[in-house]
């Protein structure tokens, strides 16, 4: 690829009986820019319409007929949904559900992935795609299934999780029976037979044994997509694959799914302008402040932290509105090209819509869509258009790895497990993800550009990383992490965090596991406030100004008791309640890096003056590794209403900033090229729109507007 690809789902199988369709939906995308179409993920029942027929042709001549038009094809395998025939002779290919019914046939991504027909049938249809259309020039990718989730509580998958605790637990039961702590309410089992998947009129309270099925069900899903995957490999070894990813979803864990597969790619579903407080279409809330970008920008960010910093695919987004958001709120004019640009900023190289043409039935018949059921072009395909002219000035950054600063833990197994947990605190504020979010977004205001990262990451790319609330911490987790500290690295941990093992028992050896020891730092007790309930926060001041108060700060929520040897060194103590005087924060050099302990929950003010104090005192390459040290001023200075992401090209880094708001906004002091070696490195805008250069260190953004600069590279 040496563009960033400009595609779409399209699902020509709803339009077999109108055969002008594919010739003006050809058309439409040619003028619109788009270069790629996704096709077949829901088309099983066309490509396999009677058991073992199979009909491809129609498949050939779309793919070969968009080829020829310079559209390629990402394939998809069809197992997200079945034909009806299937699921009346084999209906153990359906889901058996939490309360033990077998679904009937309908929906979608409901298939039991440990049947032993509906992998047959995966594999046979599979090989038949890519016997037929592997190697083709025109096919870049393999789309494996469509957004793989959920679980399966059917006596095949009670049997395929039996198998694996045995494996998982050297097959030997008192060993089981010790980890899940099954002593408690009399739930030890003396038989392997005896244990059930945690159905919702069963065992629900044996946390070890939730998490462990939850590890099945991810487990189990990976390998149904390497099955998936193998049978496509029996005819095409190069084609790529892919799995999109749905952001924050958290029944399979991500990290190990995307190990199934060569490319990281993913879907996000935002809700632009909606107002604070509601369900911002990624599975999070909007803040309070009505920033949605931040959401926005984390999960790029995670996207890109799983990917390692590889540039990963934006596989679908919706070119207009959704059919499910709380309110199907037209985007604004700008907003659609800001959305797009942004993940591209954040590492994406594609962006890719749901869907190309509106279908006239179904339960997506509300869904934007570039053009509309009557194959009309309207202001969502200029907006799209608009997009094509913006991604054609990218093509530098295609394909090179994303470079950055910080990085965010947000670890899957952690979320079930805080999640999992009775307590201890049950009003809807454990917020283990928010807490990640808050910590990017700080990190973010002081001009560091934030990976989201789960515990597998090479912490070594970075120069911070923050566990924010990674419940479970492993030894090997934690040594990897101390060794990034050793060697300069900066390591913040917070309150809940290194607190359960494996099998959510409590950890042994004091809290934070693992680390308390390089820490010198040992918490005894958690505190609860209640909402509204605060303790203020006294930062200890060192010689000069250093650590100067601006606003006050103030402890929410959790406030971690700790008792604190002399290795560590208190930077703020709590001024209030019983624990007044002991310290709420705590740092602590290990080798030639440092440990931060955040005992507590911090509101704003006091996350943004801890943040501001680790990254000064952050040793390693911080302050100019993405982006250099004027540059870093310049965000820091923006507007808060306005935005920022960063990313480093072949020749060049690229400051995106966006105006993802209904009025007017101006970046002032951008740095001038002066031509001398050495100097601090000028910018250029290499792509706007709705926004425009107002002389030469001034940019003016209009409602929903992106610019692009190139900010050029130092010259020493
Ligand atoms: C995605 C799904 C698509 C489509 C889209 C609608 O989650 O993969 O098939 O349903 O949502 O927003
Ligand atoms: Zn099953």
């Amino acid at each position: 690829m040496s563009s960033i690809l400009h595609g779409t789902d399209y699902y020509p199988e709803q339009w077999l009986d109108q055969l002008h369709v594919l010739d003006d939906d050809l058309r439409l995308m040619l003028e619109a820019g788009i270069t790629a179409i996704t096709v077949g993920v829901f088309a099983w029942s066309h490509l396999e319409p009677q058991e073992g027929c199979y009909r491809l042709d129609w498949l050939d001549r779309v793919i070969t007929r968009a080829g020829e038009q310079g559209i390629m094809t990402i394939l998809a395998t069809p197992s997200g949904a079945r034909p009806a025939w299937m699921a009346r002779r084999y209906p153990e290919v359906l889901r058996t559900l939490s309360d033990g019914r077998r679904a009937r046939f309908g929906g979608r991504h409901n298939h039991c992935p440990s049947s032993g027909v509906y992998r047959e049938k995966v594999a046979a249809i599979n090989e038949q795609l890519s016997a037929r259309f592997g190697g083709r020039p025109e096919v870049i990718l393999w789309h494996i299934s469509n957004e793989y989730q959920g679980t399966c509580f059917c006596d095949g998958c009670a049997h395929a999780f039996r198998s694996w605790l045995r494996i998982q637990h050297r097959d030997d039961l008192d060993l089981l029976n010790h980890r899940w702590w099954s002593s408690f309410w009399s739930h030890r089992y003396s038989d392997w037979e005896e244990i059930e998947p945690p159905m919702s009129h069963g065992e629900d309270e044996l946390h070890g044994q939730v998490i462990d099925w939850k590890r099945f069900a991810s487990h189990q899903i990976t390998d149904f997509a390497r099955h998936e995957v193998a049978a496509i490999r029996r005819y095409d070894a190069d084609t790529p694959s892919t799995v999109n990813l749905m952001g924050l979803h958290s029944s399979i864990n991500a990290a190990e799914l995307v190990e199934s597969v060569e490319r990281v790619s993913g879907d996000i579903y935002p809700a632009w302008g909606l107002p604070p407080g509601t369900d911002d279409g990624m599975l999070h809330t909007i803040p309070g402040n009505g920033d949605l970008f931040r959401n926005y920008a984390f999960i790029l960010a995670y996207y890109r932290g799983l990917s390692g910093g590889k540039p990963w695919l934006l596989m679908e987004s919706t070119p207009g509105t959704t059919n499910w958001h709380p309110v199907g709120r037209l985007k604004r004019p700008g907003a659609h090209v800001l959305s797009s640009v942004a993940a591209v900023a954040g590492g994406a190289d594609s962006v890719q819509y749901f869907q190309w043409r509106q279908g006239r039935g179904g339960w997506e018949q509300f869904h934007g869509s570039v053009i509309d059921h009557e194959g009309r072009a309207g202001r969502t395909h200029s907006d799209v258009t608009d997009v094509s002219r913006m991604l054609g000035q990218l093509d530098d950054l295609v394909g090179v790895s994303c470079v950055a600063d910080a990085a965010v833990v947000l670890d899957t197994p952690s979320r079930w497990m805080i999640n999992q947990a009775s307590g201890p605190r049950n009003d809807g504020r454990r917020g283990e993800v928010e807490t990640a979010m808050r910590h990017f977004d700080s990190l973010t205001r002081r001009g560091l550009l934030v990976d989201v990262v789960p515990v597998e990451a090479n912490f070594e790319r970075y120069s911070i990383v923050v566990l924010p609330m990674v419940a479970e911490l492993s030894k090997e987790t934690a040594s990897r992490l101390l060794r990034f500290v050793d060697a300069g690295g900066t390591l913040v941990v917070t309150y809940f965090t290194g607190v359960f093992d494996r099998w959510m028992c409590l950890v042994e050896g004091g809290t934070p596991a693992w680390l308390n020891t390089a820490m010198d730092v040992s918490v005894t007790e958690l505190d609860q406030l209640a909402a509204g309930e605060a303790v203020p926060i006294h930062w200890i001041p060192v010689g000069d100004a250093r650590r100067e108060s601006s606003l006050p700060s103030f402890a929410l929520e959790y406030c971690g008791i700790i008792q604190t040897g002399g290795a560590a060194e208190k930077i703020a103590v709590y001024g209030g309640e019983f624990y007044c005087g002991s310290a709420a924060i705590t740092r602590t050099r290990v080798g030639s890096g440092s440990v931060w302990y955040q005992a507590c929950r911090l509101d704003d003010a006091g996350l943004d003056r801890l943040t501001a104090e680790v990254v000064r005192a952050s040793t390693r390459s911080t302050g100019g590794r993405v982006l250099p040290a004027r540059w870093r001023r310049l965000v820091m200075s923006l507007d808060p209403r306005l935005r920022w992401i960063a990313r480093n090209g072949e020749n060049a880094t690229y400051l995106f900033l966006f105006n993802p708001g209904d009025s007017p906004c101006d970046v002032n002091g951008i740095p001038e090229e002066t031509g001398e070696p050495g100097s601090d490195q000028g910018g250029r805008i290499i792509a706007a729109h709705r926004g425009e250069a107002l002389g030469t260190t001034r940019v003016r953004l209009d409602s929903w507007g992106s610019v692009v600069l190139q900010v050029s590279r130092s010259m020493d």
